[in-house]
């Protein structure tokens, strides 16, 4: 598969290029510099001239609060970028597989959101995510959208990094305990990202690893791989928060993996076992 990955250069981008090589797809990975997908122009370039398969698109404006304080750029990168990427899949036939998130709830509902649940952001980020999933779904089946949440992975900035930085300089570690989702490991999501383009699959997907948990109850887990006691950890409520952060989070961003579920994929693993690997890999 010839497959062209934007973003290449971010947290799910990097996998997902070192997943595609070790497939044996013939990859463009095309990070920030090489690539603003903002820019129509260098867009329908880069995707008409190498005539992908398909898209990843890992492209993002992925700081939560900041998009607060410009929604122009937040809807401009996170939606209408989106726009320019399918327009230049459609161009050359491209599959799109772009990525979302489960921001685009309102985190109200007392189940995990399946993919079909209304959605409701509450920030300017899940407003822009949500509108860029809508430029997406435009190209009919020749896309999919795939929501996923709390990711980390070895390359770029995430909880489990935060973690290892600051067991060492406190005797305690606060994080909310009133916020659930399903922690997802990048090195986990990139084959499941690859796969939904090589099958063409359309439409909505929720990918996470499994079980939830909340921040509090993640951050005890780290802690514990890291050999250290999870009682350093204290729940708080976000509402407690000093200061409190500018974009609301939902507190349920539980997602259902319903569509992959039905469609017989093989669930993702606990979120323990990748965990342990990327906690090993950083510590090494
Ligand atoms: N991280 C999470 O917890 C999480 C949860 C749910 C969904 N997602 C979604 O998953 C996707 C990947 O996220 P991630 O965790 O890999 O984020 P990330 O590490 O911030 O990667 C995003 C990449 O996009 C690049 N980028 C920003 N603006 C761009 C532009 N205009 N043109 C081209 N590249 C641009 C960034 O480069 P610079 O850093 O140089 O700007 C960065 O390398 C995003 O769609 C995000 O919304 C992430």
């Amino acid at each position: 598969m010839r497959v062209l990955v934007t973003g290449a250069g971010g947290q799910v981008g990097t996998d997902t290029v070192m997943v595609c090589e070790a497939a044996g797809d013939h990859v463009a990975a095309l990070d920030h510099a090489s690539l603003d997908i903002g820019r129509r122009d260098q867009v329908l370039s880069a995707i008409t001239s190498f005539r992908p398969d398909a898209v990843i698109n890992c492209a993002a404006w992925t700081a939560v609060d900041a998009c607060e304080a410009d929604p122009d750029r937040a809807l401009a990168l996170n939606g209408l970028a989106v726009r320019n990427v399918a327009e230049a899949c459609h161009r050359v036939g491209a599959h799109l597989v772009h990525l979302s998130t489960d921001y685009v709830f309102d985190g109200t509902l007392d189940r995990p959101y399946h993919e079909w649940d209304e959605t409701n952001p509450m920030s300017v980020y899940g407003i822009s995510k949500l509108i860029g999933e809508s430029e997406a779904l435009a190209l009919g089946p020749d896309s999919a959208v795939v929501r996923t949440s709390w990711v980390s992975g070895a390359h770029g900035a995430n909880m489990v990094k935060t973690v290892i930085a600051l067991i060492d300089q406190h005797p305690q570690l606060a994080f909310v305990a009133d916020q659930f989702g399903h922690p997802t490991f990048a090195a986990d999501l990139a084959p499941m990202l690859r796969l939904v383009a090589l099958d063409r699959r359309s439409g909505v997907h929720h990918i996470t690893n499994q079980r939830p948990t909340s921040w509090f109850g993640f951050v005890q887990e780290v802690v514990a791989v890291l050999g250290r006691d999870p009682a350093m950890v204290v729940p708080i409520a976000t509402a407690d928060l000093q200061p409190p952060r500018p974009a609301l989070r939902p507190p349920n961003s539980m997602l259902d993996n319903a569509v992959a579920r039905m469609n017989g994929l093989p669930p993702m693993r606990d979120f323990a076992e990748p965990l342990a690997e990327l906690v090993r890999r950083l510590t090494a």
